[in-house]
């Protein structure tokens, strides 16, 4: 939550902030700032998004070669033009753009009110602003970073900050705990940013800080050290960003461009991992602990939103094919439920930004509790790629939709591989059945594509039920997780209320919702549980409910049943997964376009929840 962006050089610093602001507004939008050190130091900052902020500095002094900015999800105060970031100390000497949030501000403002600091805005950046402040003030031979270091001893919680002193106009503080900063290295020019896409258009070279690491840029140098004043040692890291993927293209939301990537990105997401003759799946990046994932005790799969859903659909293969007990877990719960796991357990992570705070804290616990920890995860060097013992990319490309999409159906194949590769290996699978499944893999992009020809078609259907307070969505086995992801982003996006249930859990509760203004999305392929699921639906039609099935292509019977059916291609029932998802997904994007909510900037979310 929130985006951080920094520029020390020889440019003007306007400009590349604003472009990164805009680039990190999926990490929050309430209100966004700037601070610029040129003759003396200029603060510009606005509710709203970026765009506003942008028209308000231009009108004013915004030259200067140096400077910070940020786009904030409101943790500490609602979001206003005094609450945005930067926030600056009392007598205006330092200012700070804030990324976490600081735990025990009420005792440090408290403390810092007895030394007569005053206060401006509900945050707790403004009290991080005066406690540095304070310590700057208490000799005359400490600097900026000394203050900075001295009042992050003092801090209780999850920061990433940049800091620019009045006094100091060649220089940008930057430090991490818990909340992630990149460095971009340039020729005399240094950028700053939560992430690497922003900096990717100026430099390929970057520094991942890791947590307490401090960083002093200078136009002539760069010092890294730890809050401790220790000496820490840098480690230069390539990115290999295509600015391409940051572009909309002819998409008119990003989330519309992320679903129509999908037979591309899952194609992305297998390559090279697939024999093409079927007979193996190569994954490199678990090649050390691939043994250790063979002779696990059990599995726990652990994530938030939507990837907690992928490691639903992870938890049914890893069970049916490798045969190896799982358990799926909330990160949130995980991390403070005290929960038994000791060598013998492998815990796989799966997070599309590699930073959502809570993975992070189930990720430290297992690995404290000694358990094998492996990471599924979108960005490349993201904390969770860089701190598990192995892992498998998803390969996705950037995702900027705050509604994860691309990155699910990436997950899932991620985990689909995992599965077939371990069940083979452990011969749990017959060979015949693992090579069907690794070729319906291969052929699921060119499935995707046929279903995106239905857009037109579930966009009328999008129309008819826009108006709906309430949508239930059902399935039953590999596509009860589905269910709950079809529900997940209708509420995410359209702020209709909507649950996803096991079609089988329908009689306990669900079914008293059901009346002729009820739209129920029920995924219903030809499996296992069809003619169970199509109980359900008769179930639901008896009671005037409206249905809108997704169903295998030629199924004429639900066609009569049904309100509405949206075909997918025939798969095998563990792969309708990745098919079924994607009607739901653009469904909850008409619904949404319908009452007029912006899709890629959804209420009250933010892409990446860097804090608990
Ligand atoms: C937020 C996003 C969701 C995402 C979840 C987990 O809630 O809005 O789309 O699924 O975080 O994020 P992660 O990056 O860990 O997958």
């Amino acid at each position: 939550m929130c985006g951080i962006v920094g520029y020390i050089g020889k440019k003007e610093a306007f400009p590349i902030l604003i472009k990164g602001l805009k680039w990190l507004e999926y990490r929050g939008y309430d209100s966004a700032g700037v601070a610029l050190l040129n003759g003396s130091l200029e603060v510009y900052k606005k509710k709203g998004k970026v765009i506003e902020m942008e028209q308000f500095a231009l009108s004013k002094n915004h030259s200067g070669t140096i400077g910070i900015g940020h786009t904030r999800w409101a943790t500490h105060g609602e979001p206003s033009d005094e609450n945005a970031h930067p926030q600056n100390s009392m007598n205006n000497v330092f200012t700070v753009v804030h990324n976490g949030i600081i735990e025990n501000y009420a005792k440090l403002k408290t403390d810092l009110v007895k030394h007569s600091y005053t206060f401006k805005s509900d945050t707790d950046t403004e009290v991080l602003a005066n406690l540095i402040d304070f310590f700057y003030h208490q000799d005359e031979g400490i600097n900026s970073e000394m203050a900075v270091q001295l009042a992050l001893s003092k801090v209780v919680g999850a920061y990433g900050i940049a800091v620019l002193c009045k006094n100091e106009k060649n220089k940008i503080v930057v430090a991490r705990k818990g909340s992630p900063l990149v460095v971009g290295l340039g020729d005399g020019e240094y950028f700053i940013a939560s992430d690497a896409a922003p900096i990717a258009e100026y430099t390929g070279q970057v520094v991942y800080l890791n947590d307490e690491d401090i960083a002093i840029l200078q136009r002539d140098g760069f010092t890294l050290k730890n809050v401790s004043n220790n000496p820490v040692s840098l480690k230069i890291s390539s990115i290999d960003l295509e600015i391409g993927e940051l572009d909309k293209g002819d998409f008119d939301y990003f989330m519309m461009k992320e679903i129509y990537e999908q037979p591309k990105t899952i194609e992305e997401t297998f390559r090279g991992r697939l024999r093409a003759d079927h007979s193996e799946i190569v994954l490199g990046g678990l090649l050390n602990v691939f043994p250790k994932i063979e002779e696990a005790r059990r599995i726990i799969i652990i994530g938030c939103g939507t990837s907690w859903h992928a490691a639903l659909i992870g938890e049914y293969m890893l069970e049916e094919y490798a045969q190896v007990p799982v358990e799926v877990e909330y990160a949130s719960e995980f991390r403070y439920r005290k929960p038994v796991i000791n060598s013998k357990d492998v815990v796989i992570l799966i997070s599309q930004s590699g930073e959502t705070a809570d993975t992070l804290a189930a990720l430290h616990l297992a690995k404290a509790k000694g358990a094998t920890v492996i990471g599924i995860c979108n960005v490349v060097g993201s904390t969770l790629a860089r701190e598990t013992d192995a892992g498998v990319y998803t390969h996705a490309g950037v995702e900027i939709g705050v509604a994860s999409t691309k990155a699910f159906t990436a997950q899932v194949t991620v985990l689909t591989m995992i599965a077939l590769k371990l069940a083979n290996t452990k011969g749990t699978i017959d060979i015949k059945e693992y090579q069907t499944l690794v070729k319906e893999l291969s052929e699921i992009p060119e499935k995707g594509r046929i279903i995106l020809q239905s857009n037109d078609k579930i966009k009328a259907i999008a129309e008819k039920y826009h108006k709906a307070i309430n949508a239930l969505y059902l399935g039953r086995g590999y596509l009860f997780p589905v269910a709950l992801e079809g529900a997940l982003k209708l509420k995410e996006i359209s702020y209709i209320h909507a649950e996803g249930y096991a079609a089988g859990e329908m009689k306990h509760g669900p079914i008293a919702l059901v009346d002729d203004n009820l739209p129920v999305v029920v995924v219903a392929p030809q499996d296992d549980y069809y003619e169970k699921i199509v109980s359900n639906i008769q179930e639901i039609k008896a009671r005037k409910g409206n249905v809108i099935a997704i169903v295998t292509e030629g199924d004429t019977g639900l066609k009569e049943l049904a309100n509405d059916v949206i075909e997918i291609p025939k798969s095998h029932p563990a792969l309708a997964v990745l098919l079924s998802v994607i009607p739901l997904q653009l469904l909850a994007y008409h619904i949404a376009l319908f009452k007029g909510c912006n899709v890629d900037q959804p209420r009250n979310l933010a892409k990446s929840v860097t804090v608990e």
